[in-house]
């Protein structure tokens, strides 16, 4: 058995290799197939390719045999898929289903979401994680992931900041590309979503409209999906969002000109679900035909699950209102894609095998890793963790999500079940055990927590206990799609468990669940240590064991800059100084009279059992021209030691910034990160290469613009790290939008 898997997986990533080379050529051996293929289709055969539907209870399971259908959605059972496959393949043209699903966080083995492994600040982890989830999924008979999101989470009240990789545009594109490419590796394709803006909704509300100026469309919202695209990511989504009054459904500027002509991309372009429909709700559109037109003439190539294309399509193309040879273009799209992953060739699924390649031992080991990898150690007073067995021997374990296997799942868990999952509770009493010390739990409350009837037990196991563990923060039900908070407090009576649990007078520890940080307020001063744990997927508990013991080392850092209030919305570590720059105290500048401007935790912060201290870099190259033949890199290393007496490894982070410019540049700007792994007392290379190019900020005509002048590089442990050498680009740069396109597949 897993030698078929091994050969299959290599069978489909090689398909998937030879796919991204030869889609690219015209006259390739898979454009003859999808031509061959598209002379044998009926104008209604074509239009089905163009559909994708749902599982519902009404599904019409003869639409699949009348060719009706090209892509299926929410069958996360292997057995359902192969059935539905199985009779689209007995279809006139027997042409195979693409089949979907939101591939957010795992499929059966469900990892930390997105925003805790972009605490990791390690592409390649996320792009291990991400092969692996793939395998399972297309053990599933899933073939197209709606993932990853490319989303720049600027505003946390907004739910949907689980889904993606925190506020920062560089990191995202990295943790974006890194998805595509383990995707890749497991021989599914990707899509990146939401294009575009879509994090920008006013207030952080799910679904208002988006205002973004061009040129923050095109330094903080594009460069994700750039890198997204660069990796080859074979699929695009539209945003649900109307952008400056234009939905992303119907923007022919976004589709037509930004994504197709300057970013030159030739792969599917595929709706939000009912975006095309949603036309008619977003006022530009009257009716269903209105609604078809647009999307389609904006680029759009496939409809989700409105109906609107297998409805209106061909009445269109009669009437002559749409080409015929536009829809063969956007069949064709489908089509490719199909051949490139080699649908064609591969055998309906066998329910009874994916079965064994669910939840295998390496893919566990993986999420255990990436939980691990996502903590973030925020406070640590008088070194309270990792939990010391001589002086601890009876733990309390208390909160609602320390035994919550739902919880534990997050939001969007693919095929995830809870009793799969091994909870907080369980994996660190089986850790403790081991050494002796003994862990008493108690819920106190549930997720909610209105009812504080459970707060004596809390209360007593507290006092029998020599350290308190509290897990408190949002359960799984607060954030994902459709989850905007306006307030981004603990919920319920959770401040008020913590503080009976603090007037016992023991040490605790706090940790963080959820899908975005919560304002702390009052918890942070009763708890000796703080840790975010995010929300951490199928092996969860025995990674926080692995950590709490001290056999883990807590190196993630975070990826967004952690609010004191919601008031403080939308806050971010690259902000412009404006004219007036904050000076404390200072009512005349920037910033609230009743709130501080900062964060309680910059971006980038993150604590280790260790500690490390850093030099001061030193810029290699001092001097840059870049030019239509010179593309210079950066180059900036600093040393970092760890000062500390354990073992850890060092989030080396590389921040720029132009002081004087043409435009009023951010105060810093992530641009590289490196992870420096150290004994105690010993020293090491943070080193960084930057391409000159990415020092640039773009025109409200999407023109790239690296300016002559000086600039700053500063080197640290975050986004606050004072450090820093001096550069100078001597001959600056212009390239105009869509002089180097972003990707071709
Ligand atoms: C709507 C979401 O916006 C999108 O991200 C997702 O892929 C689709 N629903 C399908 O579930």
């Amino acid at each position: 058995m897993v030698l078929d898997t091994l050969r299959f997986g290599r069978r489909a990533l090689l398909a998937t290799a030879v796919f991204l080379v030869s889609a690219t050529a015209q006259g390739s051996p898979i454009d003859e197939k999808v031509d061959g293929l598209l002379a044998r289709m009926t104008l209604e055969e074509k239009v089905g390719q163009l559909n994708l539907v749902s599982r519902e209870p009404d599904f019409d399971l003869e639409s699949l045999r009348r060719g009706e259908v090209g892509a299926i959605i929410n069958f996360p059972n292997p057995q359902l898929v192969a059935e539905m496959d199985g009779i689209a393949r007995s279809s006139r043209l027997g042409i195979p289903l693409l089949v979907t699903i939101d591939l957010v966080h795992g499929y059966r083995t469900v990892f930390p979401l997105p925003i805790g492994m972009a605490s990791s600040f390690d592409p390649d982890l996320v792009r291990r994680a991400s092969a692996a989830a793939g395998r399972e999924t297309l053990a599933a008979g899933i073939n197209w992931a709606f993932a990853p999101m490319a989303d720049v989470a600027r505003d946390l009240r907004w739910g949907r900041v689980v889904e993606g990789f925190g506020e920062d545009p560089w990191l995202v594109g990295e943790f974006t590309a890194a998805q595509v490419h383990g995707f890749r590796e497991a021989g599914i394709a990707s899509t990146l979503k939401h294009f575009a803006g879509y994090s920008a909704v006013l207030g952080g509300r799910d679904y208002d409209v988006t205002l973004v100026p061009p040129t923050e469309l095109y330094d903080t919202h594009l460069p994700p999906f750039r890198a997204g695209l660069r990796a080859g990511a074979e699929s695009v989504m539209t945003a649900l969002t109307a952008l400056n009054g234009v939905p992303a459904t119907s923007g022919t500027w976004l589709i037509g000109r930004v994504l197709r002509h300057d970013m030159g991309f030739r792969g599917l372009v595929v709706a939000d679900w009912q975006a095309v429909s949603s036309l008619i709700k977003h006022g530009v559109a009257r009716d269903g035909a209105e609604a078809t037109r647009k999307a389609f003439r904006a680029g759009v190539d496939m409809d989700m699950t409105s109906g609107f294309y297998l409805k209106h399509l061909p009445g269109e193309v009669h009437a002559g209102r749409i080409d015929q040879s536009a829809l063969d273009e956007a069949v064709r799209r489908v089509l490719r894609l199909k051949f490139g992953l080699g649908l064609f060739d591969r055998p309906v699924l066998d329910p009874a095998r994916a079965q064994a390649d669910l939840l295998r031992p390496e893919t566990r080991a993986v999420a255990r890793e990436a939980a691990r990898a996502s903590f973030v150690l925020l406070k640590n007073e008088n070194g309270l963790l990792p939990i010391d067995p001589g002086k601890v021997k009876r733990v309390a374990l208390v909160g609602p999500f320390a035994d919550s296997q739902w919880d534990q799942l997050g939001p969007h868990e693919g095929n995830g079940q809870p009793g799969d999952v091994v909870t907080i509770r369980t994996g660190l009493t089986e850790r403790a055990a081991r050494t002796g010390v003994r862990v008493d739990y108690a819920q106190g409350c549930d997720s909610q927590c209105n009812d504080p009837r459970g707060f004596a037990a809390a209360v007593e196991a507290a006092q029998g206990a020599d350290l308190i563990i509290a897990v408190l923060g949002e359960g799984r039900d607060l954030s994902g799609e459709g989850n905007s908070r306006a307030n981004l407090g603990m919920p319920g009576l959770q401040q008020e468990l913590l503080a009976k649990l603090a007037a016992i007078g023991k040490p605790i520890v706090l940790l963080v669940f959820g899908g975005r940080p919560v304002t702390l307020d009052a918890a942070l001063e009763r708890a000796g240590a703080a840790m975010m744990i995010w929300i951490p997927g199928t092996e969860g508990g025995p990674a926080l064991a692995d950590t709490l013991f001290g056999d883990a080392d807590p190196s993630g850092r975070l990826p967004v800059s952690w609010p004191r209030s919601a008031g403080q919305m939308p806050s971010t570590y690259d902000r412009r100084p404006g004219g007036r720059p904050h000076e404390p105290g200072s009512r005349w500048t920037l910033g609230y009279n009743d709130e501080s401007i900062f964060p309680i935790y910059p971006f980038g912060y993150g604590l280790s059992y260790t500690s490390f201290s850093y030099d001061t870099p030193e810029v290699l190259t001092p001097k840059l021209g870049i030019g239509p033949r010179a593309e210079p890199t950066l180059e900036v290393r600093a040393s970092v030691t760890n000062t500390g007496s354990r073992a850890g490894r060092a989030v080396a982070q590389l921040y720029i910034h132009q002081p004087v410019a043409s435009r009023s540049r951010p105060l810093r700007v992530l641009k590289g990160v490196a992870l420096v792994p150290l004994a105690p007392g010993q020293t090491g290379t943070a080193s960084f290469r930057v391409p000159a190019r990415e020092l640039g900020y773009h025109e409200p005509d999407g023109t790239l613009v690296v300016e002559r002048g000086e600039y700053r590089a500063y080197v640290g442990s975050d986004s606050t790290a004072p450090l820093s050498g001096g550069f100078e680009v001597e001959t600056g740069w212009r390239e105009p939008t869509g002089s180097r396109q972003a990707a071709n597949p």
